[in-house]
């Protein structure tokens, strides 16, 4: 029975268990995702960090199964909502993605249409799924970009996305990412490609959204932008470290090292601790890590 000292968890919204993508290539199986394990619960915010290869967006493709062949899940679970995401079908899966778990990516310009406006992309996002439509939706789309801090919004959504700033671009992606009221969302480096002051804005942005709106983010490599040494600390409740250094271990194969990270809430010190353990595994891909993250 639980005490009064020891409060019932809520079931985490997003399970990742063991998940494991690999890149089944002619010259073998590249690893990017080997056996990751996190919890995102519902309205918080969880930050993943990791160096460059470390398997960040391919683990968060993996959840959205936007992996492009020869990526193929082969083993784990992404529990989300009591189903598992990585063996719904097709239908399936096209009724949670952009509507019950969205996505932004690092440069607006390949998500955006550059010939449609952006009145029309936003009203689509929000029209495939039914949520919102009709004038209903280009009211919706014009409050999103002025939440989002568009000037002008009402005349702004008129504009090609080539007539706004990669800021601004990044606005459209965040409103077009919270436009369904999606439960989480999935920023990955949203800010990369934005210069440091924009950067700053887009993260409290974010912030603000998931405060306000209860919407629960995994923000992938948010201690880019943290001001502090401390990567991300003041902008996410938990986070989680995505990646062990590679190196090739002496019999020429490449070492492999587990990392098993706990996610630490911000108030507590350490920022989160790394205990890992090293093993040999034959590959012939490049050397690539797996991620073991766990709350
Ligand atoms: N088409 C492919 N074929 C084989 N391996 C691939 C392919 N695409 C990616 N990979 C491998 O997957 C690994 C993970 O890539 P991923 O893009 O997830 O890294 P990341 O952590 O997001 O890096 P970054 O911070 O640079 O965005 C890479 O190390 C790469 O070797
Ligand atoms: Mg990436």
């Amino acid at each position: 029975m639980p005490t009064a000292a020891e409060p019932l968890l809520p079931e985490p919204l997003l399970q990742v268990r063991d998940l494991r993508t690999w890149f089944l290539t002619d010259s073998g199986p590249v690893r990017a995702v080997d056996g990751v394990s996190f919890d995102v619960h519902a309205g918080e915010t969880l930050g993943i960090v990791g160096e460059s290869g470390s398997g960040k967006s391919v683990c968060a493709k993996s959840i959205m199964r936007l992996l492009d062949e020869p990526a193929r899940i082969v083993g784990g679970s992404i529990l989300f909502k009591g189903r598992d995401l990585a063996h719904l079908d097709d239908e399936g899966i096209r009724a949670v993605r952009g509507r019950e778990i969205a996505m932004v990516f690092q440069d607006p310009m390949t998500s955006l249409n550059p010939v449609l406006r952006i009145a029309r992309q936003l009203i689509e996002a929000m029209t495939a799924h039914g949520r919102f439509t009709g004038p209903a939706a280009r009211r919706r789309a014009i409050d999103l970009l002025r939440r989002m801090g568009v000037a002008s919004a009402d005349s702004a959504v008129n504009a090609f996305p080539h007539q706004f700033s990669g800021g601004m671009r990044q606005r459209v992606m965040l409103a077009m990412g919270f436009s369904n009221e999606p439960s989480l969302l999935i920023a990955d480096e949203p800010t990369t490609a934005l210069d440091v002051t924009i950067q700053a804005q887009i993260l409290d942005l974010l912030r603000g959204l998931n405060r306000d709106l209860g919407t629960a983010v995994v923000e992938i490599d948010v201690g880019r932008a943290a001001p502090t040494g401390q990567p991300g600390s003041d902008l996410v409740d938990r986070a989680a470290l995505a990646a062990c250094a590679a190196h090739d271990g002496d019999d020429g194969h490449a070492s492999h090292r587990r990392a098993s990270c706990s996610a630490a809430s911000r108030e507590s010190a350490p920022w989160f601790s790394v205990s890992s353990s090293s093993r040999s595994l034959r590959s012939r891909g490049p050397s690539v890590f797996s991620v073991l993250i766990g709350s």
